[in-house]
């Protein structure tokens, strides 16, 4: 039988049936290439024939066994906790993130813990033994079970693999990766889905738990196009930024997990430092008597993190106001200026408007609504949010406050960061047990709570 083929765009990934000369999806010239179509995979025992076309029955769900994947501690706590509870035996985590954000180093360090009760073979594609080593020392890694590598083709790869049977393996990139039977060069998506199938089957086939680290190109994607998130079993995205010690990791997705959960790290001269408490380190500089700021408290999972959100809101010096918002849903931003000026009664439209959410964190819950708006208050009126006030809850339309969900656990967040006072909506502050030493300010509309928020100067 002939073997159909399929045609796709090394620059895209976009297959198509026919060739080509301009890709279709991505507008690239003379990028479309052959590939065949991978052959029908055989029919396993038990399948039998009709009309010629071998047929495997499906099995009822509960007749099939339900093997508990293995997991193992990477000695990182906050890179547990994003990968679900540890690292599971067998499978394929991505870690991206841009050039320079701290991947390697993430992936050296938790060697020291992995090397206790497995073996692991860190093959690097970016650098030589030699600066691995220096790399090493400079991370107290030290373990007659850690090797290391400096390879970049995957059949020799495969090799050391074959040669040290290691139970974790490491690559140092993906992009440096390629396989001579392909004429495109590393990097190109052709060399990038193939390499990371060659990993997974490693993965799959023979139970090594592989780690690939994949550089984040300019527009956010990993190799040019996002080829690999569904490939892999885990995406996790290194983010930070360059100019400040902190880095989020964070799951794009996770087949043994939640994707909510972040990780906090701190960039430090001997290398990652797990931060535990992240709303420390979120308001750590917070200024004192500013107007345009103010906290709320946003879960990352099961865990309640304290935000500080920024606002500057100035009259625009052109006829069409500026809005800018970073760590924050644009068009949300933009709905709760509306509110803010029907229902608030604030004259914003005129005005340039910027939200910013600091340490690089992104907002994405409903509940930093009142956050927001009472920091876009208290910039356009100049009045200071005080020192020690916390704002949760999310907006309507009519300006009318509602509730969120885990009330309790944010607040007992607030406290113990040493705040007094929460504004709250209504109708959840009668069933509420504020903490000791908690205020709950009940407000039901954006107007009561701008009140009771921006006092007067005395
Ligand atoms: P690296 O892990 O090489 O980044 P990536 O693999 O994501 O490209 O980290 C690079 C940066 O981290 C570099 O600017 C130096 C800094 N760094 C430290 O500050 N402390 C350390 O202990 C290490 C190893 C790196
Ligand atoms: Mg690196």
């Amino acid at each position: 039988m002939k073997q159909k083929t399929m045609f796709y765009c090394t620059e895209c990934g976009n297959e198509t049936p026919k060739w080509a000369g301009k890709c279709p999806a991505c507008g690239a010239w003379n990028t479309i290439v052959e590939q065949p179509e991978a052959p029908k995979i055989a029919s396993r025992a038990g399948g039998r024939t009709v009309r010629g076309v071998s047929v495997r029955r499906a099995c009822p769900v509960t007749e099939l066994q339900a093997d508990e994947e293995i997991r193992f501690p990477t000695g990182m706590g906050e890179l547990d906790r994003v990968l679900g509870g540890g690292a599971v035996k067998g499978s394929l985590v991505l870690v991206g993130g841009a050039p320079g954000i701290g991947k390697s180093t993430l992936m050296l360090q938790i060697c020291s813990k992995l090397c206790e009760f497995s073996k692991v073979l860190y093959v690097s594609g970016e650098e030589s033994e030699h600066q691995l080593k220096l790399r090493a020392q400079r991370l107290h890694v030290d373990s007659g079970s850690l090797y290391v590598i400096s390879e970049t083709s995957l059949g020799d790869l495969l090799g050391s693999v074959e040669a040290e049977k290691p139970d974790v393996l490491i690559v140092d990139s993906i992009q440096t990766l390629y396989n001579d039977a392909l004429d495109s060069p590393a990097g190109s998506v052709s060399q990038v889905k193939d390499c990371t199938l060659a990993l997974m089957q490693l993965a799959k086939g023979q139970g090594i738990t592989v780690f690939v680290i994949g550089h984040v190109n300019k527009e956010g994607s990993i190799a040019g196009p996002k080829v690999l998130e569904h490939m892999v079993d885990c995406v996790l995205y290194f983010e930070g930024d360059q100019h400040t010690s902190y880095r989020i990791l964070r799951a794009a997705k996770n087949r043994f997990g939640a994707t909510n959960e972040i990780g906090v790290f701190e960039m430090r001269d001997e290398g990652l430092a797990e931060v535990e408490n992240p709303s420390e380190m979120l308001l750590s500089g917070r200024p004192d008597d500013a107007p345009g700021t103010c906290v709320t408290c946003v879960m990352e999972g099961m865990r309640p993190v304290l935000a500080e959100i920024q606002a500057l809101v100035v009259t625009s010096a052109s006829g069409n106001p500026r809005r800018t918002s970073n760590g924050f849903d644009y068009n949300r931003a933009a709905m709760l200026l509306a509110v803010l000026e029907k229902r608030g009664g604030l004259k914003v439209s005129a005005c340039d408007a910027y939200l910013n959410i600091i340490g690089g964190l992104w907002l994405d819950e409903p509940a930093a609504d009142l956050a927001a708006v009472v920091a876009l208050a208290s910039s356009y009126l100049d009045r200071p949010v005080p020192r020690d006030l916390v704002a949760i809850g999310e907006v309507g339309l009519t300006g009318e406050l509602r509730t969120v969900n885990q009330l309790a656990q944010r607040i007992s967040e607030v406290r113990r960061l040493g705040f007094t006072k929460c504004v709250v909506p209504a109708h959840r502050a009668d069933s509420l047990r504020p903490p000791e030493g908690l205020r709950l300010i009940p407000v039901r509309n954006i107007g009561e709570a701008i009140r009771a928020a921006l006092r007067q100067p005395e």
